[in-house]
């Protein structure tokens, strides 16, 4: 697995800033005919690094070389005409097209008059389907698909590009082991046939395996670029976390604190949760009034978790038990009776109604309480909003205005309001801070803190290590379905939890 061969693209000392702060700082990247990953813990850079590439964002700083000559693209479009082509963190379709209209685009076959060919359309796009080996209907929904399947259709429409650079961020976070097979022995036939990869993951297995160079980044700054053979995992994670002495012990103190577990009493106990192919014999205690945290990179079960909690997954096999008594959530609505919160990773999917006020998005969940004598009493129903309102600190305070028109953090807190503003035990928070802007991160998890001072135990699941650290009492570290260590946050720091999570 030697890269010999002439660099494809050249990224030449590259910065860029974001508010100041450094994204990138001086990182000079080449890629060659090659399996070429990128590494480094959340917000290391690397989006920032392909999004730069792909002329999604332009850079402070640098230069951009593609088979030795300048180029600067103004926007991915361009890149695509320039072959090459990207698998997007986020997924970036519209669920409202059909599988043949996301992928296809502009490119629909035309009759003779202009008018689309849907049939010989559709049969194109099972083509490029096909070349994946998916069985998935063209003429389908996109959003009716699984997140999974979502990932492989925007990796097939990358390939139908035909390009000579191919980029995929993070492509097997949503992915079942057997369709990660079928991902790996594609881009290594990909890399045969002369494409040069570039691949980022958090996952060190497939990067050992897949990767003829590997590239760290950590906060911004190029620590190294190696050979794929010459890498052990231990030397890979230490590039990536840091060396213990370098490790800047001063920003990762965890303020508010608290040791609760043993005079509080548990609240939760889980033991033995198993859930094919994602989780593995997971046991864990939940105590009054406790933020827990469970952390792992993205496909790691973390999420599975919630959903069982919440009823949401079924087909788990375990015992959990609420304050003693065995708990079993067949439904979402069963698990609000007992007195769980859930607040799910995708507001804008499950956690509000975007057409509704803010104050009609507050009261969802209380709606019944306050309706219950049979009028509406809107004496009630204003003092619950102004209430939450106060507690969560909204901005504006106006529960006239659309909630879409809130910013992210504080889309977020209404979200997280409609569980205060009930009797809710334990709340579960997955990916709290996805997608709120950096200054409303500090809020929500104030908010959180509040909370337990209520008597709320809260679970928050997130792969936002050093978040998380900041705020829980105690974090647990998943792998691979499983819970390889404990981590307290007063006697740590961020960088050993993400260790344990990447082994
Ligand atoms: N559009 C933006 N505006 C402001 N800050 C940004 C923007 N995009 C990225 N950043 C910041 O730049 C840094 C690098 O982010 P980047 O998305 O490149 O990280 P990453 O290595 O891809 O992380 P992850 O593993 O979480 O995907 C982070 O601190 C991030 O918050
Ligand atoms: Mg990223």
């Amino acid at each position: 697995m030697e890269a010999v061969n002439e660099p494809v693209v050249v990224l030449q000392n590259i910065s860029k800033k974001f508010g100041g702060i450094f994204a990138l700082n001086q990182v000079t990247f080449d890629l060659r005919n090659e399996i070429h990953s990128i590494v480094g813990h959340n917000g290391a850079g690397k989006s920032t690094l392909v999004r730069i590439l792909m002329g999604a964002i332009q850079p402070d700083d640098g230069e951009i070389y593609l088979n030795g000559s300048p180029v600067s693209f103004d926007s991915p479009r361009e890149a695509q005409e320039n072959r090459i082509s990207m698998v997007w963190q986020e997924l970036s379709n519209f669920p409202n097209l059909t599988v043949t209209e996301n992928l296809l685009m502009q490119r629909f076959v035309t009759k003779a008059n202009g008018a689309i060919n849907w049939k010989a359309s559709h049969d194109l796009c099972k083509q490029f389907l096909q070349r994946l080996s998916l069985d998935i209907d063209p003429k389908s929904m996109m959003g009716k698909l699984s997140l999974a399947q979502q990932q492989l259709v925007e990796f097939s429409k990358a390939l139908s590009y035909d390009p000579v650079v191919l980029i995929l961020d993070e492509p097997t976070s949503a992915l079942s082991f057997r369709e990660q097979e079928i991902l790996y022995e594609k881009i290594i036939k990909i890399k045969s046939q002369g494409v040069a990869v570039v691949f980022i993951s958090h996952k060190l297995d497939e990067i050992m395996t897949l990767s003829d160079r590997v590239t760290v980044l950590r906060d911004g700054q190029k620590i190294f670029t190696k050979m794929g053979n010459e890498l052990d995992k231990d030397s890979l994670v230490e590039a990536i976390v840091g060396k213990p002495s370098e490790r800047k012990k001063e920003k990762i103190r965890n303020t508010g604190q608290r040791d609760v577990d043993s005079n509080t009493g548990l609240i939760l106990e889980v033991k033995n949760l198993s859930l094919e192919r994602r989780l593995e014999k997971v046991s864990f205690s939940l105590n009054k009034g406790e933020i827990l945290g469970i952390t792992g990179v993205s496909g790691s079960g973390i999420s599975d978790i919630g959903k069982i909690l919440f009823g949401i997954e079924q087909d788990y096999t375990g015992e959990i038990s609420l304050e003693g008594h065995p708990y079993e959530s067949l439904t979402p609505q069963d698990a609000v009776k007992q007195g769980l919160g859930y607040v799910p990773k995708d507001r804008k999917e499950e956690g509000i109604i975007p057409g509704m006020t803010v104050g009609d998005n507050i009261v969802l969940s209380t709606l019944k309480q306050i309706y219950m004598t049979g009028f509406v009493n809107n004496r009630i129903r204003d003092e619950v909003i102004y209430r939450i309102m106060d507690i969560i600190d909204l901005k504006p305070r106006n529960p006239e205005i659309a909630i879409s028109s809130l910013s992210g953090g504080n889309q977020q807190k209404v979200v997280m309001a409609r569980w205060i503003s009930k009797k809710t035990r334990v709340l579960i928070l997955d990916e709290p801070t996805r997608g709120v802007d950096v200054g409303a991160i500090g809020k929500i998890y104030s908010l959180i803190r509040d909370l337990t001072h209520q008597g709320v135990s809260v679970i928050v699941i997130s792969s936002e290590f050093e978040e998380v650290h900041s705020v829980a009492d105690r974090m647990l570290v998943f792998n691979k379905g499983k819970i390889v260590g404990e981590i307290k946050p007063a006697s740590s720091v961020w960088e050993d939890a993400f260790a344990l999570a990447i082994k």
